[in-house]
């Protein structure tokens, strides 16, 4: 298994020969959380936890709901910060660790995680569960949308992708888990081990889990 480096990714550093230079920035939300905020189950403050360059967070700022960023990568931020002033919202980025962030507690009505699960070390995970619950209020929502371990990734580039079991027992506690259902993830060019589908912009679609989750009264 191997993370990326992601400051470098955002940089320009090719992750693998053959892969687009940001295979996850797809411009748009992932459909799946695309869903979500037009059906409107996306409720303000919102948390979008390793939001990269910000697109769900711009998406939501765009649509009037107040809306924070956060991601380790301080050229993501950066970029995510350009992107937002190029579109005239008004969203909030921040650098930080998800894992061990401070401030906003008992702020956010929904947490979402666009494809952070599977990009943390699996140490991280208990700090990153914790946090999150600590800045969310009672009774928000937590939306987790992870790579399924059917992905056909490499050994070069391996998130660490879960089972529906594994991702809804790292939640749950803090969290009620409500759902795992069968979901996918859009990505750019990426070398594989097997051909996925590809969805109407030629994107690959690859096999996710999206998780349901409320934050219990503490
Ligand atoms: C696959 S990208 C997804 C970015 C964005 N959510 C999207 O959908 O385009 C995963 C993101 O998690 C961020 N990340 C990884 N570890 C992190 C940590 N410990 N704290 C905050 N962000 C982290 C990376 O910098 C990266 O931007």
């Amino acid at each position: 298994m191997s993370l990326p480096d992601f400051d470098a990714t955002y940089r320009g550093t090719p992750l693998v020969d053959g892969a687009a230079t940001v295979p996850w920035n797809i411009g748009v939300p992932q459909p799946p959380i695309a869903a979500l905020i037009d059906g409107g189950r996306v409720a303000g403050p919102v948390l979008d936890a390793g939001c990269g360059v910000g697109v769900t967070t711009i998406e939501l700022a765009r649509r009037g709901v107040e809306a924070v960023g956060i991601d380790r990568s301080a050229t993501a931020i950066a970029q995510a910060r350009e992107a937002a002033a190029a579109a005239g919202v008004d969203a909030a980025f921040e650098v930080a660790d998800i894992s061990a962030f401070t401030r906003h507690d008992g702020r956010f009505a929904t947490v979402v995680d666009c494809t952070l699960f599977h990009s943390l070390p699996v140490e991280l995970r208990p700090g990153y569960v914790a946090s999150i619950a600590r800045a969310a209020r009672p009774g928000a929502a937590l939306f987790v949308l992870a790579f399924d371990v059917s992905a056909p990734f490499t050994p070069e580039m391996s998130p660490n992708c879960v089972t529906a079991d594994e991702l809804a027992t790292a939640v749950e506690g803090a969290w009620a888990v409500e759902s795992v259902v069968d979901s996918t993830i859009h990505v750019l060019e990426l070398p594989l081990a097997a051909e996925p589908p590809r969805d109407e912009q030629g994107r690959l679609v690859m096999p996710a889990h999206l998780l349901t989750a409320h934050r219990r009264p503490s």
